[in-house]
């Protein structure tokens, strides 16, 4: 059983899916006297001790936001440094993941990538699709509007084809990059911003929202059972009424 402030975490109610926005690694740079890039590099280890602890308590799905549509507008040799470190993660994820249950997965316009990180990503997803354990979805070159938009344009075009007869959100849902995937249960942000910055705003819809003050490379486990134990003392209604 574990533990945080003298209360319990139940565990036969953990999230099946939890979304991270993981904010603040430029912060965290700026307060030591370091470079952006290496809070990102900080960020990157957080990302590896979350992954393991989400894996420890059963969470069926986590989905990073890692880079978004958005992110290209910063200084090129951020950008430069995170493609890096993102190419760097692909390459040794089969290490990253030896003995866990672990399947990763990438959403996000991949056209927009680079070649070589094009080709690691699927090489990691198809050398981990058959794991059944804890998905680890990383969302990368993702915006939600953009992901909205492809899937309408793709409808209309499956409307005109004669393929689809009517528009609903089920049709919607069903071309998004997370068609297989649940909504999240609990979306977390770290940082103090308070939005969700054009990340999965089609699916977060009725997920339970956590904000927390901690920059991200300061985010633990702890933390991470905190937001957890904030979600299990909620009520989702999904808009009904109370039972
Ligand atoms: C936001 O913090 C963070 C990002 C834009 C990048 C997140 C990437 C990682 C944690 C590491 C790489 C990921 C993988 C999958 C290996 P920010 O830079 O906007 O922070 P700030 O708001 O303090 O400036």
């Amino acid at each position: 059983m574990l533990f945080s402030k003298n209360k319990k975490i139940d565990m036969t109610n953990i999230p099946q899916h939890i979304a991270i926005i993981m904010d603040g690694n430029g912060r965290w740079a700026k307060k030591r006297g370091l470079s952006r890039s290496f809070g990102h590099r900080e960020g990157s280890k957080t990302l590896r001790k979350i992954v393991e602890a989400c894996y420890e308590l059963g969470v069926k799905y986590l989905t990073v936001y890692a880079f978004s549509t958005e992110n290209w507008s910063r200084p090129k040799e951020e950008v430069d440094e995170l493609m890096k470190l993102l190419l760097e993660y692909l390459r040794n994820a089969e290490k990253e993941i030896k003995g866990k249950n672990v399947r990763i997965r990438v959403i996000g316009d991949r056209k927009g990538l680079p070649e070589e990180i094009r080709t690691e990503i699927d090489r990691v997803e198809k050398n981990t699709q058959h794991i059944s354990g804890l998905d680890f979805i990383i969302a990368l070159n993702y915006g939600g509007r953009q992901e909205i938009t492809a899937a309408v344009t793709r409808l209309i075009e499956d409307v005109k084809a004669g393929k689809v007869s009517e528009i609903n959100e089920a049709e919607i849902a069903k071309r998004l990059y997370t068609h297989d995937i649940p909504d999240p249960d609990l979306l977390i942000r770290t940082s103090g911003e308070i939005r969700l910055s054009n990340f999965l705003i089609w699916q977060s819809s009725y997920s339970e929202l956590f904000f927390c003050d901690v920059l991200w490379p300061d985010f633990t486990k702890k933390h991470l059972i905190e937001a957890i134990m904030s979600y299990q003392g909620r009520q989702r209604r999904f808009g009904g009424l109370k039972c």
